[in-house]
């Protein structure tokens, strides 16, 4: 039986498009997946609690994961390592990644747990598996009618790459404030560009159908 974890980090996933493609591709993993069981830790229905000092100070002294101040990070980490595949949604917020998705960076990123860090530098500590990210932004950040720049991307593949996550696999959902037909181009696009993904084939199914 395989596991996804989904990390929703959009304060509004009732109007977040980047939530809806989400649970649109959860769905298409269950014909491949039978019986696919799905963690959802939805950072705005529960956001995380702000780092304590006792976690501060039990992450720099190298403190036993059994210690209380890391009951939290525990849970966090044992959702990530229980899974086959994740499925991340997150919106651009000025530039880069929101609070809510670095917070629960700060709780899964610990050294000598998840990353060990030698003289050759930080290392990840966990297997590697797919992730998925899917990021919407109000604006452009790439191609001809880019207007911003994009902390995000190299923030999380430096950090999620710390962790030993290196099958990343980036969705971007931009325009999202402009006219609905832009809209839906959008999400056409980064449909077209999921159905393509192994795992997610049974969503390009319908299109496939009508066009061969
Ligand atoms: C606090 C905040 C900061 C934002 N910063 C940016 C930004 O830097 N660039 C951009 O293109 N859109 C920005 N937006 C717009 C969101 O990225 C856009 O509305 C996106 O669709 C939100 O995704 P969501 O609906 O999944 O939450 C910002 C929105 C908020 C609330």
């Amino acid at each position: 039986m395989k596991t996804v974890l989904h990390v929703n980090a959009s304060p509004r996933p009732a109007t977040s498009q980047g939530y809806r493609l989400a649970g649109e591709l959860l769905a298409a993993l269950r014909p491949s997946w039978p019986g696919l069981a799905i963690l959802e830790r939805d950072l705005a229905a529960m956001p995380l609690l702000p780092l304590s000092a006792d976690y501060a100070e039990a992450l720099t002294r190298r403190t036993p994961p059994q210690a209380p101040a890391f009951t939290l990070s525990e849970a966090l980490i044992g959702e990530l390592e229980a899974s086959d595949l994740l499925l991340i949604n997150t919106p651009l917020h000025n530039f880069t990644l929101p609070a809510a998705l670095k917070l629960w960076l700060d709780y899964v990123l610990r050294i000598g747990r998840t990353f060990a860090s030698t003289a050759a530098g930080k290392h990840g500590l966990l297997a590697d598996r797919p992730v998925y990210l899917l990021v919407g932004s109000g604006g452009h950040h790439r191609g001809p009618h880019a207007r911003q720049p994009d902390f995000l991307t190299a923030y999380l593949r430096h950090a999620l790459g710390t962790l030993g996550l290196f099958d990343l696999h980036f969705i971007y959902l931009e325009g999202l404030v402009g006219t609905p037909a832009d809209v839906a181009d959008t999400l056409a696009a980064a449909r077209e560009q999921l159905s393509r993904e192994l795992p997610f084939r049974p969503l390009a199914n319908p299109l496939t159908t009508t066009l061969e």
